[in-house]
């Protein structure tokens, strides 16, 4: 049976991608997983993470796991001798922003490093088709609104973490340019949110979340005091940072999608596309939406403008739709509903 390979595939976006895949009924590959588990969950004495183990009993389907970090090219060629990978989807990687800014060599070790190591072992094993998970981080400062994959990229990128992504990008175009077997479809991503509506698996961040609505669920479930609301005073529709919030289980379809794409056979090269809905929402926004989706009051504070921030970002999402036939189906309210559905059942992410 051929085998999609997913690195990282046992954290946030990662596992629901593995869902989305499960969940189509004539889906032809046997899914493997390589994780490291530096940020995903196994309970002791479990030979899989917590969220692939949800998924197989969702699912009623078995996947294959190997804790392998994608640095360790001897592990990474065990793997691809085991399984007839046809795909990669590459989803291992540090992604706190502000933890780059602190250990810089370090993310470039796991991102770019590691990713390096994976293409290696991949064209060892003849290999070549890649779905990779980028960022709109990649574009830096906004030249123009909304972000197309025109868009220059690389200018004003305010972190390493973001720079990875970047380098990794251009890293792949120069291996298309060496070898027109390459094929690599290059999501990047918006800003993911929300979580499986099962409530059985979402974002279960190590120590105190990063982003947005992690942060909002767990001010709303009583694990942290208060929401700081950092900026107030950019020139959006309330002063507050805009982005474009993608629901996962949209995010997850997206490549369900790309990987159909290898199917048509309709591409060569490095092909990037966004991910994304089109339309931003402030803090405030979201603040709201969550509480109305909750029924809980999300205490929020007043903050200054954190250095690297920008003020408003949001995709344009055509070229997913014209590529891939994909548009994001769910709304803001289904994205806080969902959420919050995840961590009130799992107050505290899969140790519960
Ligand atoms: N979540 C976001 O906001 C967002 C936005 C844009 C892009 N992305 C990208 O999407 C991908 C997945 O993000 P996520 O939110 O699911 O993060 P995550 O931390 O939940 O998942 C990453 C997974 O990779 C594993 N991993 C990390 N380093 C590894 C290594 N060296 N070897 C093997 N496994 C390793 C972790 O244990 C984790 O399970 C990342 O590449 C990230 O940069 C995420």
């Amino acid at each position: 049976m051929p085998a999609l390979l997913v690195t990282g595939g046992a954290g946030y976006v990662g596992s629901h991608t593995v869902m989305a895949m499960l969940e189509q009924p004539d889906f032809e590959y046997e899914i493997v997983v390589v994780d490291n588990l530096s940020n995903a969950y196994r309970a002791e004495g479990d030979k899989k993470p917590v969220a692939l183990l949800r998924i197989e009993e969702m699912t009623g389907k078995t996947i294959q796991f190997y804790e392998v970090d994608i640095r360790d090219k001897q592990g990474l060629n065990e793997v691809f001798g085991k399984h007839d990978v046809h795909c990669v989807v590459h989803f291992a990687a540090l992604k706190a922003v502000g933890e780059s800014v602190e250990k810089p060599l370090e993310y470039c070790q796991a991102n770019i490093t590691g990713t390096c190591t994976l293409f290696e072992v991949m064209r060892d094993h003849r290999v070549y088709n890649l779905i990779y998970s980028s960022s709109c981080t990649v574009y830096g400062e906004p030249e123009r609104l909304p972000l197309d994959e025109e868009h220059p990229t690389g200018r004003g990128i305010s972190s390493p973490y973001g720079r990875t992504k970047y380098f990794c990008e251009e890293i792949m175009k120069d291996l298309c340019a060496s070898d027109p077997k390459w094929k690599i479809i290059s999501l990047r991503y918006f800003n993911p949110v929300g979580a499986h509506p099962s409530g059985r698996i979402g974002e279960d961040p190590n120590g105190i979340p990063n982003n947005l609505m992690p942060f909002i669920a767990q001010v709303a479930v009583g694990r942290l005091p208060e929401l700081k609301v950092f900026g107030t005073d950019y020139p959006t529709i309330d002063g507050t940072g805009v982005r474009d919030y993608i629901h996962v289980v949209d995010l997850a379809d997206g490549h369900v999608k790309a990987l159909q794409l290898f199917h048509r056979n309709e591409f060569s090269g490095f092909c990037p596309i966004n991910l994304g809905t089109g339309t931003g929402y402030s803090v405030y926004q979201v603040v709201a939406a969550f509480e109305a989706a909750s029924g809980r009051r999300v205490a929020a504070a007043r903050a200054p403008r954190r250095a690297g921030d920008l003020a408003a970002n949001w995709a344009a999402p055509a070229a997913a739709a014209r590529l891939l036939a994909w548009r994001a189906a769910r709304s803001l309210r289904d994205m806080c509903a969902d959420a919050w559905r995840w961590q009130s059942a799992n107050p505290d992410g899969y140790r519960g």
